[in-house]
């Protein structure tokens, strides 16, 4: 096979070496590399010939009679997966460094690896690629964790690893992190785009011909995602990453893809002193609790849905005069483009004078709410924080924000409001639903239909 070039910034693959990569334009990026014949890479994995022996054969033929899962007995991250790990499929489980990732993982391999409520014990390879198997053994003991059919090994050329899932075949292999795993035939070091990629690869084709499932730990750093999981996701079955910050004590697991179930739901976990605790009941843990005197100005609560859990979640906004012509807007937790929007809807329709202010929305907790039903809460948190007025205590403000100024419907109001009521919500400002607007006992829902109607609750 001809000798190719990577180039170790995008992974685009070219024909000669340039100085200059012509697809992301980053100098001195491109390395030789001799791509391996595709069965020698299946016969390298033990697939020869499962290869050869592939045909193609009708898509009614073929047997799809439910995908078994294996339940990890922690259930919100069976949740995040769709239910379990499926044999020899492949989970990157990405994040930044100190987020839990080794703790999450730890946790899993034990609970899979013990009998508990009449599912069997499996076999489990924890591969620690960055930690001794000593450093691991003292997680564990936090962790409280211990099991005959729990096995470390502290390794990080690929081969070698290759070689101890298919001799000891192992129901999950977990490799935490795959950044620091090699291939010695590979010039490259670890963690460089041809080493994530290849490593990767030994490990899909393992996992598909022996069964095992494998899950990878990618890390993802504050400073973009270049050689991170990213370059890995395309070949690996499910995605979840940790989502948050190691500043809170709440950590978030979401789902960016699955090729065996939805991607819309997410785990809830908070770190505690002896693990990941998971938060089955979320409620109010996001919300702050404010005295008798209510909450100040800019602050909003909404019901936000992530996957087919409601959370309840604070909008936090402050405004305030800004050097001139300078003015900042930041944000966190919600889409900056979405509050720039916002902005010029309520400059515009609602009268608000905001071009000379410093804006700033947050997301109380570190969570990220991406959907536009927060719109609302975010318009009245703004105008609320602008015009000095807060909303009276115990109001929720769902509804997506159109460009005219009106107030659209939202997805599962009534689950919404059904939850927020359950915790202790007394009034809800939405979008206004004409006769089917839902009842709902010891809550006053007010329906609008324009941001201005809504501001009036101010
Ligand atoms: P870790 O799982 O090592 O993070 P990652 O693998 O994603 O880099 O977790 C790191 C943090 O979690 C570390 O700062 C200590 C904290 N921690 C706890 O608070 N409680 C615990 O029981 C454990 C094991 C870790
Ligand atoms: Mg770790």
């Amino acid at each position: 096979m001809r000798t190719q070039f990577l180039c170790n910034q995008c992974g685009s693959v070219h024909a000669k070496w340039l100085g200059k990569c012509p697809d992301c334009g980053t100098w001195d990026a491109l390395e030789a590399f001799t791509p391996p014949a595709a069965d020698a890479r299946a016969e390298a994995a033990g697939m020869g010939d499962v290869l050869r022996g592939a045909e193609a054969v009708a898509i009614g033929e073929i047997d799809e009679t439910h995908t078994p899962r294996m339940a990890t007995g922690i259930a919100e991250f069976d949740r995040v997966l769709g239910g379990g790990i499926v044999p020899g499929s492949v989970v990157l489980v990405g994040g930044e460094p100190g987020i839990g990732k080794s703790t999450l993982l730890l946790q899993v391999a034990h609970a899979m690896s013990v009998r508990e409520n009449g599912r069997a014990a499996a076999k489990i390879l924890y591969v620690t690629s960055e930690e001794s198997a000593r450093q691991t053994a003292l997680r564990a003991r936090r962790l409280g964790v211990k099991s005959n059919d729990l096995l470390v090994l502290a390794e990080t050329n690929v081969e070698r690893i290759t070689h101890q899932i298919g001799k000891l075949k192992p129901a999950v292999a977990i490799v935490d992190s795959i950044q620091m795993i090699y291939k010695p035939q590979i010039p490259a070091a670890p963690g460089s785009v041809t080493q994530l990629r290849d490593c990767c690869m030994d490990l899909v084709y393992l996992a598909k011909a022996g069964g095992t499932a494998v899950v990878l730990v990618g890390h993802v750093t504050k400073a973009g995602t270049l050689a991170g999981p990213k370059v890995i996701e395309h070949i690996v079955d499910t995605v979840a990453y940790f989502e948050g910050d190691r500043f809170h004590a709440h950590r978030i697991v979401r789902c960016a893809k699955n090729r065996f179930g939805g991607t819309h739901e997410v785990g809830l976990f908070e770190m505690t002193g002896t693990g990941l605790a998971e938060l089955t009941q979320p409620g109010k843990i996001f919300l702050e609790q404010y005295g008798p005197g209510g909450p100040p100005s800019g602050s909003v609560i909404t019901a936000a849905m992530q996957g087919s859990r409601v959370l309840l979640v604070e909008v936090q906004a402050l405004t305030a005069p800004s050097v001139i012509g300078a003015a900042k807007r930041k944000t966190s937790g919600v889409s900056s483009d979405r509050v720039a929007m916002i902005l010029a809807v309520l400059e515009k329709r609602a009268e608000l004078r905001l071009a000379a202010d410093d804006v700033f929305v947050n997301v109380a907790g570190g969570i990220k709410t991406p959907e536009p039903a927060v719109d609302l809460a975010i318009a009245l948190a703004i105008a609320s924080a602008h015009l000095n007025r807060p909303l009276a205590a115990g109001t929720l403000a769902v509804g997506e924000l159109g460009l005219g100024g009106e107030i659209r419907s939202v997805p599962q109001l009534e689950l919404r409001l059904r939850e927020a009521g359950r915790l202790g919500i007394t009034q809800a400002i939405v979008p206004a639903m004409g006769d089917n607007a839902p009842g709902l006992k010891g809550m006053a829902v007010h329906g609008v239909r324009r941001l201005s109607q809504a501001m009036a609750n101010l």
